[in-house]
């Protein structure tokens, strides 16, 4: 089959590698028909992210359809059309069992594209298919329900569910980019009086105001502290989401919140942040951080059934999976080509399914 495989830092090619194949009785063999590309491969592509082993087919997040089934699985047929996480859950350790899922000491977690073949790619390997998979309704297309692999469950655990927002509440989401884009759209479920994005681009500050968001800042050209507490009458926002992953962000969003409030932080951070606990020790601060168990994604389905959640506008540039080399260029230069989410539909030739199979004794 073909797959975009990651060969160390700055180097990716599309290549042709064997196909997966069931290798214990738990997994479950997808061919993959729609796919996209996450902020965190471009930080695996820059060499953030060393434990990817090169050869390693990167992506972790896909919608597909079930083509083989190991003997242990008996939530899934063949032929079912699904999403995958791009969290593995095991379902029997200590952190499954409190659906912290990201947490996963059973080798599940974050592996897809990280410590095993990930997702983009005509085929893939799902092992604890029957907890790491969720069958789409019908009458929900694809792209409907493709950023519920990662980026909506990450926002609205991470971000939204964390940070406890209340109706009412001003709520200050610092970084508009697909993640922060996806906080105005989650944020919005608890009705808040007003959502604040921050950002230094102007062209995704307008993608938050379309999506939902109250107020824009510019914080390259205002003070964001100064107008917030404006906003506020002097007291700062209730919540404040972190989603973007640098210091100066980390810090920010501290300065945002009133006496009492949460900082719920998203961002994947590569170096240390200060935390002014001078100034912070008498505020009765919340501070969160967290990785995605994507435990909310029925969820998330039940509000895309209804009506309630269209994620599909983060959907920017459409490309079929071999032209993914393109695709990742076109995400990468953001700034030049606007892009928030790429489409990758996939090009596998569909094959004749086969029965359930029992593992390999020598996996
Ligand atoms: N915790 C998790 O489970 C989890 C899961 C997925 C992604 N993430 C992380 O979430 C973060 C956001 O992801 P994304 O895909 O939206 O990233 P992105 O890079 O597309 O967007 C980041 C945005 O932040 C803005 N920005 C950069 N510096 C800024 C500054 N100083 N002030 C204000 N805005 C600034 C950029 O203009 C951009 O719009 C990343 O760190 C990513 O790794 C976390
Ligand atoms: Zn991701
Ligand atoms: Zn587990």
């Amino acid at each position: 089959m073909r797959a975009l495989v990651y060969h160390g830092p700055g180097q990716r090619s599309w290549d042709t590698v064997p196909n997966p194949t069931i290798q214990l009785p738990t997994d479950a063999i997808v061919k993959i028909d729609t796919a996209t590309i996450c902020g965190t491969d471009l930080h695996i592509l820059k060499g953030d992210v060393p434990e990817v082993k090169i050869g390693t087919i990167l992506g972790h997040e896909a919608v597909g359809t079930v083509v083989e089934t190991g003997a242990a699985v008996t939530n899934f047929q063949i032929g079912d059309h699904v999403l995958i996480s791009c969290i593995t859950s095991c379902g029997s350790c200590r952190f499954c069992k409190e659906a912290r899922y990201g947490q996963c000491t059973g080798g599940g977690g974050w592996i897809f594209g990280h410590l095993i073949n990930g997702l983009q790619a005509e085929y893939a390997r799902v092992p604890f298919a029957d907890n790491s998979l969720y069958k789409v309704p019908s009458g929900l297309t694809d792209e409907q329900v493709l950023f519920l692999s990662d980026i909506l469950p990450t926002s609205f655990e991470v971000g939204v569910l964390n940070g406890g927002v209340r109706p009412g509440d001003t709520v200050a989401i610092v970084g508009a980019g697909p993640i922060g884009l996806a906080a105005v759209m989650t944020a919005k479920l608890f009705t808040p009086a007003r959502i604040i994005a921050i950002d230094l681009d102007d062209g995704r500050l307008g993608k938050a105001k379309e999506f939902g968001a109250d107020v824009t800042i510019n914080n390259s050209a205002e003070d964001a502290v100064k107008r917030v507490l404006e906003l506020t009458g002097g007291l700062g926002a209730d919540v404040a989401i972190e989603a973007v992953g640098v210091p100066a962000t980390f810090e920010l969003a501290a300065e945002l919140i009133r006496a009492g409030g949460k900082l719920a932080n998203v961002g994947v951070h590569g170096k240390p942040a200060t935390l002014h606990l001078e100034k912070l020790w008498i505020k009765d601060v919340t501070i969160t951080t967290g990785l995605v168990d994507t435990s909310s994604i029925p969820q998330l389905l039940s509000l895309i059934q209804g009506g309630r959640l269209n994620p599909t506008v983060l959907s920017t540039h459409r490309f079929s999976m071999d032209q993914a080399m393109e695709a990742y260029d076109v995400f990468a230069d953001a700034a030049k080509t606007h892009a928030l989410k790429v489409v990758l539909a996939g090009t596998a030739v569909p094959v004749e399914t086969k029965p359930k199979v029992a593992a390999r004794s020598s996996a």
